[in-house]
């Protein structure tokens, strides 16, 4: 059964058509990644479907809802989490905090019940607590619980970033390239946390990465974009020998 399906995504920036009538299926349980040069519209790809970005054609659908008009915290509410490119925390909070704001999707209780701090809220705060803790376990992060973001290594903000998002309890994750800028040993840690989240929580992953070798490792299926169009899918395998593929892998370098 398929969690996520995109049908005939497009959308232009001043004339640009970054994403032009992309179509895929992400069926429940899978790793399923798009790969493609610098620019082929993989990002925007997935801040449509965060509902970052209005699409000016096409439709989302997540979980058997037409999503492509709710607001992106709906969507988030839903069971739609992401990282981004560019890691986006709370640099001046701590590690904790972050992953209570991760939560903020789920908090059932009302603002004047919060500002009174009725019994419910400390029940809510407790089970909040509770869940951050179990995430803070998963991925290992013990030992930074209650440092602040802005002092912690580079790899590590990215697994920060990744208990953010889980702490939302998502059904789908989206990682904008998780393995971009981590040492050899830290994307084999970060290919054992892809594989958790699948095997042990049960976890959708939409992913785009860079890294062949990871790519090659935790997915399932693999979609090539170039220039805003699909140009291939199939396994890491087959995508890799396509000559579409090649053709515009070459391309870009030939002009970079
Ligand atoms: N907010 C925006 N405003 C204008 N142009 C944008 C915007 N977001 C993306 N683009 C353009 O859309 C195209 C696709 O960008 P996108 O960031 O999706 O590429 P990408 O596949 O994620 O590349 P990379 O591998 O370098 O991250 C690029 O030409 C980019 O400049
Ligand atoms: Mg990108």
């Amino acid at each position: 059964m398929s969690l996520l399906q995109v049908k005939d995504l497009s959308i232009s920036f001043g004339g640009v058509k970054a994403v032009d009538g992309v179509s895929f299926e992400v069926k429940a349980g899978e790793v399923f990644t798009l790969v493609g040069p610098n620019g082929a519209g993989k990002s925007t790809i997935f801040n449509l479907i965060s509902r970052l970005y209005e699409p000016s054609a096409g439709q989302i659908i997540f979980d058997g809802q037409d999503i492509t008009g709710l607001p992106a915290h709906d969507v988030a509410g839903l069971g739609i989490a992401r990282t981004f490119q560019n890691i986006e925390l709370f640099d001046h909070s701590s590690v904790l905090q972050n992953l209570l704001i991760g939560r903020h999707c789920r908090r059932q209780t009302r603002w004047f019940e919060e500002l009174l701090f009725l019994p419910k809220v400390r029940r809510s705060e407790r089970e909040q607590r509770l869940l951050v803790e179990e995430v803070i376990d998963f991925l290992d992060l013990a030992p930074y619980r209650d440092k602040l973001i802005a002092g912690l290594p580079y790899g590590v903000r990215k697994v920060v970033e990744i208990a953010r998002a889980l702490a939302s309890e998502p059904k789908l994750i989206l990682l904008d390239e998780p393995a971009s800028g981590l040492s050899v040993e830290e994307t084999q840690n970060m290919a054992w946390w892809i594989e958790d989240m699948q095997k042990d929580l049960g976890l959708t992953v939409l992913m785009v990465e860079h890294d062949m070798s990871l790519v090659s490792r935790v997915s399932d299926r693999v979609l090539a974009v170039a220039e805003g169009h699909p140009l291939a899918m199939g396994t890491a395998a087959e995508v890799q020998a396509n000559p579409k593929v090649i053709e515009a892998y070459l391309g870009t370098e030939a002009t970079s």
